[in-house]
C-alpha cells in the first residue's frame, strides 16, 4: 500500500498531486467546494481570539494536496498559514498556487520540524490515506495478510504468522468474531499522532476523516474490512489491481486515535460526525442569511453546506477529531 500510494515514480499520490472532485477519482470536503476552507477560516480566527494570540498564531495544514483549502482558508482572512508537506513535487505546486499570498504562507516536511507557538492543525483526509496492515481471524488466532506474487507475477494476499510489530496491536483486538473476519491496523496513523503531540506548537487540532468506532469494525457486516479502492468514482475492494492508478485508503479507527492521543497528553475536546460540528461552526453565517435575499453564490454556498453536512451525503461517514495540545515540555 505504501508503495502504491508513494512511490515517487509509480504511485498514486507519489507522482504528485492527483485531480479531487468531479474530474478525479473520488471527491473530499474540500473540493465539495470554498465553504469547508471559510468555515474552518471562523474557527481559526475564533481560536486565535481566544488564545489572545496576534500574528504569531498559524493555521497548520497536513495533506494539502493541491492546496485548494489553504486558498480557501488564506482568501479572505488574515491569517498565517504553514504547511506541512514532505513531497518536493506538491510543495511546488501548493507554491504556485499559493504565491499571491506571499510570506502569509511557509513550509516544513515533517511535523517534528514545525515551530513552538500558538496554532490551529487541520487535517482532511489524512490518516486514511496511510498504509495499513491487514490482519485475519482464523478462528484461533488472528494471521497478517501480506502481498505475495505467483509465479505469473499475479499479486494475491497471503496469510502468515504476524510482524513483530503487530504483537501489541493483536492483543487488543477480540477473539469472538467470525473466522475470516479481516481488520487493518494503522500503524502508521498512530506514529504520526505520536509526532504530531510531540510537535512544538500548541492550541487545538482538528482531524476530519471517514472512520469507525472499535465497536464498528468488528461488526459481521464488516469482516471483509474497510480497505478499498477508488478510481474514476467506483469503488471496490480488488486492492491488489491498477496499483498506482487508484486510491486505496482504509476507514480510520478513531477510537484507537483517541487512546493514542490520551496516553500522548492531547485532550478530548469533540468527537462527532461532520454533519453536527460543521453545522455548530455555521451557525453565525446561516443565522446571518435569515430573512435575507440569496444570491447565486449564497445559494451555492448553501448547496455545500448541504452536501457536507446531510447524513446521507457527507454528514454522517465523516467524523472530526478535537484535540487540544498543550506545549510538551522535552523529557529530562
Ligand atoms: C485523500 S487525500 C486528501 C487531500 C486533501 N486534504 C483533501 O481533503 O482534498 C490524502 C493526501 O494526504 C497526503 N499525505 C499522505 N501522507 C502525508 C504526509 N506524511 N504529510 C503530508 N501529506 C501527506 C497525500 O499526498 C494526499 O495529498
Amino acid at each position: 500500500m505504501e508503495l502504491a500510494l508513494y512511490d515517487p515514480e509509480h504511485g498514486y499520490y507519489g507522482r504528485g498531486p492527483r485531480r479531487i472532485g468531479r474530474a478525479g477519482d473520488f471527491y473530499t470536503a474540500v473540493s465539495v467546494g470554498p465553504l469547508y476552507g471559510r468555515l474552518l477560516a471562523g474557527l481559526a480566527v475564533k481560536k486565535r481570539s481566544e488564545m489572545g494570540a496576534g500574528k504569531d498564531f498559524k493555521v497548520i495544514e497536513q495533506a494539502a494536496h493541491d492546496g485548494q483549502l489553504a486558498e480557501d482558508i488564506l482568501e479572505g482572512s488574515d491569517l498565517d498559514y504553514l504547511i506541512v508537506e514532505p513531497n518536493p513535487r506538491y510543495q511546488e505546486v501548493q507554491r504556485q498556487r499559493l504565491e499571491r499570498f506571499g510570506d502569509r504562507v511557509s513550509w516544513v516536511p515533517v511535523t517534528d520540524d514545525l515551530p513552538a507557538g500558538p496554532a490551529l492543525f487541520v487535517c482532511n483526509e489524512l490518516p486514511d490515506a496511510m498504509p495499513v496492515h491487514l490482519v485475519r481471524w482464523d478462528g484461533s488466532e488472528w494471521q497478517e495478510l501480506f502481498v505475495t506474487a505467483e509465479a505469473s507475477g499475479r499479486l494475491q494476499l497471503s496469510p502468515g504468522p504476524p510482524s513483530a510489530s503487530l504483537a501489541l496491536p493483536i492483543a487488543r483486538l477480540p477473539v469472538n468474531l467470525q473466522p475470516g473476519h479481516i481488520l487493518e491496523v494503522n500503524l502508521a496513523a498512530e506514529e504520526w499522532l505520536r509526532h504530531l503531540a510531540c510537535a512544538r506548537f500548541h492550541g487545538q487540532v482538528v482531524i476530519a476523516d471517514y472512520g469507525l468506532d472499535q465497536e464498528e469494525f468488528w461488526a459481521p457486516e464488516r469482516a471483509g474490512g474497510t480497505l478499498r479502492r477508488y478510481h474514476q468514482h467506483q469503488m471496490d475492494d480488488r486492492v491488489l489491481e491498477d496499483l498506482g492508478e487508484c486510491d486505496l485508503t482504509a476507514h480510520v479507527n478513531f477510537s484507537r486515535l483517541m487512546e493514542v492521543a490520551g496516553a500522548e497528553g492531547l485532550k478530548l475536546q469533540a468527537y462527532e460526525h461532520q454533519g453536527r460540528w460543521l453545522g455548530r461552526l455555521a451557525m453565525p453565517w446561516l443565522a446571518s442569511l435569515e430573512g435575507r435575499r440569496q444570491d447565486g453564490a449564497t445559494k451555492a454556498l448553501l448547496r455545500q453546506f448541504q452536501s457536507l453536512t446531510h447524513p446521507s451525503i457527507m454528514g454522517r461517514s465523516f467524523r472530526v477529531l478535537v484535540l487540544e495540545k498543550n506545549v510538551r515540555t522535552a523529557a529530562a
